[in-house]
């Protein structure tokens, strides 16, 4: 799965004006835009914004300037005419595709893909008496763009599985849970596929009913107490038994 979400690099350019207490502020910004691998959608954007508003925008997918405010839409008219936009466009091939091939072959490659943490829990599920529910979870990948499949003994599961969408976590990092339900039977193995950008295999998590992370921690948890009791005991019986010989050894007259 090779997507990449639309990539910008943006250049800006800050003038601050200052007058008075008021400060007016006035950025050029540069984006080159694409989304696929052999740059077919490159698109070179240019916009100029005072304050916060954007008075005029390049965009040279249309090789034209647009205007959004007044003045910026008789700025896009001289522009469009006078050459200038034919001048822009040359940044498209001069500036963007230079930067955008640097940015795919030097820092897009596989280790700067996050993979995604994967979990696999049951949960608790009341509508049906015979049925269980089993939770698929993928935490902190990017970008989007990722496919998890349940199999049983091997082979895909379509029917009774429902997932969330790709969840924002808010800090460019996303988040989704697949839940499958199903009809247990004994001695079959469930598995989660996950197939991502960073994952060029894809990954397969199992399923194992008998252990899950919760059970496991209890029983390492209930062998570590019988382990410390038996010591305690041990310990308890050398220390009376010695203590009780001492007794008859010195015998009290
Ligand atoms: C540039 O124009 C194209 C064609 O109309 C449009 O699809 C694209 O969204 C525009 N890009 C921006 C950033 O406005």
């Amino acid at each position: 799965m090779a997507t990449l979400n639309s990539l910008r690099i943006p250049v800006l350019f800050l003038f601050t004006l200052l007058l008075g207490t008021d400060a007016y502020f006035m950025h050029t910004q540069n984006e080159c835009r694409f989304s696929s691998n052999d740059l077919h959608d490159l698109e070179y954007i240019q916009r100029y914004v005072f304050n916060k508003l954007e008075a005029i925008r390049y965009n040279s997918t249309l090789n034209k300037y647009i205007g959004y405010t007044a003045l910026g839409v008789k700025n896009a008219e001289r522009l469009n005419t006078d050459g200038s936009a034919e001048q822009r466009h040359a940044n498209l091939d001069s500036y963007c595709r230079p930067n955008a091939k640097l940015v795919l072959t030097n820092i897009l490659d596989k280790k700067n893909i996050p993979e995604p943490t994967i979990k696999i829990r049951s949960a608790s599920h009341s509508s049906h008496k015979h049925t269980s529910m089993l939770v698929c979870s993928a935490y902190d990948f990017y970008p989007r763009g990722i496919k998890l499949t349940w199999l049983r003994d091997g082979k895909e599961v379509t029917h009774d599985v429902t997932s969330t969408e790709e969840l924002a976590d808010g800090n460019w990092f996303y988040q989704i849970h697949s839940h499958l339900e199903y009809t247990p039977k004994s001695g079959e193995t469930i598995s989660c596929r996950v197939e991502h950008a960073s994952l060029p295999e894809g990954k397969e998590v199992k399923w194992d009913p008998n252990m899950s992370e919760v059970k496991r921690n209890k029983v390492i948890i209930g062998a570590s107490g019988l382990v410390l009791g038996l010591i305690i005991t041990i310990a308890g019986v050398v220390y009376y038994k010695k203590k009780s010989t001492g007794r008859i050894l010195v015998p009290s007259s």
